[in-house]
C-alpha cells in the first residue's frame, strides 16, 4: 500500500486538476498549494498518533472545531509521530465541510509548545533533520491556507515551532503568563518552519529581527503590544476567550467567512487590482447562496438567522 501511495506522490507533482482539490477551492495552485499535494501524499502514508486530537464541539458550538497537542512528556514538542498527527488531523479538517472555525489548544498545563523534538533531533541525519524541517513547513502552510479561520490558543511556552504553528494561524489569543520567542539561533540554526517570513509580515521587520536575531523570549502583554497575538488575557483563560471569538464567527454565514478569509489572505499576495478582482470573485461565490436570501429574511423578520452553509 505505501509503495503505491509512493508512485501516487511523484505523479502529482505533475497533475494539473479539473476540479480543485485545493482548500480554498482555486484552481491554480499557489507554492503553498503544492506544497499540499505533497503533504497529501504524506497523510495517506501516515499512521494514527495519540499526541494530537480532534474534538468537535455540539450543540450550539457545533462547527467549532479543536485540534488539542497532547503530549506531555516533552511539553508538546514536535516528533515525527506528533508531526503525522497534525498532518492527519488538518487532512480530516480541511475535507470536513461541517468545520466553520478551527481552535488549536494543548491539553499540557503552562505550554503550548516547546518547538520541535530536541532529543529525536539529536539522533537524525542532516539530511533526516532537513526532511523533517520541509514537512513541518509544508503542514504549517496547509495549516495556513485551511478555508476556515484558526485561533492559537496560547497558554505558556509557545517556541520555536511552536510559535511558527501559531504565527500559521489566522488570530493568536494568549494568557499574560505566556512566553513566545524564536530561540533558534542559540541553537545555531534560522527558525525554518515559516518563522522568518510570518514574523515580519505580522510586526515589521524590524521587530521581527531583534526577535529572530537575538532569541529574546517575550511575554503575553508585549505581545500584544506588537499586534503578534490579537488579545491577551489573564493567565488561564485564552480558551475562554478564544471559545468567545469562535462562537461569534460561527454564528456567521459559513461561505461568507471562508470568502472573506480567501479574499485577506490572497489579496495581500497581489497587485491592488488583482486584488479587487479576487475580492469580486469571492463576493460573487456569497451571492447565489441560501444564506444570503436566509440574512435578508432574518433581518426582515426581525431573528436571527439560521445559516445552513448552502
Ligand atoms: N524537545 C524535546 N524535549 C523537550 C523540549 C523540546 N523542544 N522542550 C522540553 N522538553 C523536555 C525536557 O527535556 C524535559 O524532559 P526530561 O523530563 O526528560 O528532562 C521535559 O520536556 C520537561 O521540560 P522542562 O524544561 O523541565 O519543563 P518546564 O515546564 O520547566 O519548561 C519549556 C518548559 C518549554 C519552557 C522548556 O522545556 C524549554 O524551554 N524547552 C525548549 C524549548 C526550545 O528551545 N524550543 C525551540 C526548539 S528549536
Amino acid at each position: 500500500m505505501v509503495g503505491a501511495f509512493r508512485v501516487l506522490s511523484k505523479s502529482l507533482r505533475h497533475y494539473k486538476p479539473k476540479a480543485s482539490i485545493f482548500p480554498d477551492n482555486s484552481l491554480t495552485p499557489t507554492p503553498n498549494q503544492w506544497l499540499h499535494q505533497t503533504r497529501r501524499t504524506l497523510i495517506l502514508e501516515s499512521a494514527p498518533s495519540h499526541s494530537v486530537n480532534l474534538h468537535r464541539l455540539s450543540d450550539a458550538d457545533s462547527g467549532i472545531v479543536e485540534v488539542c497537542l497532547d503530549r506531555p512528556q516533552v511539553r508538546n514538542a514536535i516528533g515525527k509521530d506528533m508531526l503525522k498527527g497534525l498532518e492527519n488531523t488538518l487532512e480530516a479538517i480541511s475535507k470536513d465541510s461541517s468545520a466553520n472555525v478551527l481552535l488549536l489548544r494543548s491539553k499540557v498545563p503552562k505550554v503550548f509548545c516547546a518547538g520541535a523534538d530536541l532529543k529525536e533531533r539529536k539522533m537524525m541525519s542532516a539530511t533526516e533533520v532537513r526532511d523533517f524541517v520541509n514537512k513541518l513547513r509544508a503542514t504549517f502552510s496547509f495549516l495556513e491556507v485551511l478555508p476556515i479561520p484558526t485561533i492559537a490558543v496560547i497558554e505558556g511556552a509557545a517556541l520555536g515551532g511552536g510559535l511558527e504553528m501559531a504565527l500559521s494561524c489566522d488570530l493568536r489569543i494568549c494568557g499574560e503568563d505566556a512566553v513566545l520567542g524564536l530561540p533558534e539561533t542559540g541553537l545555531a540554526i534560522i527558525p525554518g518552519a515559516g518563522g522568518t517570513q510570518r514574523l515580519p509580515r505580522l510586526v515589521g521587520r524590524s521587530i521581527a529581527k531583534e526577535l529572530i536575531l537575538t532569541g529574546r523570549k517575550i511575554d503575553g502583554r508585549e505581545a500584544m503590544s506588537m499586534g503578534l497575538v490579537n488579545y491577551c488575557v489573564h493567565a488561564g483563560e485564552a480558551y475562554i476567550k478564544a471559545l468567545e471569538v469562535a462562537r461569534n464567527i460561527n454564528d456567521k454565514g459559513p461561505i461568507a467567512i471562508r470568502m472573506a478569509k480567501r479574499a485577506i489572505d490572497q489579496g495581500l499576495e497581489v497587485d491592488r487590482s488583482s486584488a479587487l478582482a479576487l475580492e469580486e470573485e469571492c463576493y460573487e461565490q456569497t451571492l447565489h447562496t441560501k444564506d444570503r436570501l436566509e440574512a435578508l429574511a432574518a433581518f426582515a423578520e426581525k431573528r436571527k438567522p439560521r445559516y445552513i452553509g448552502k
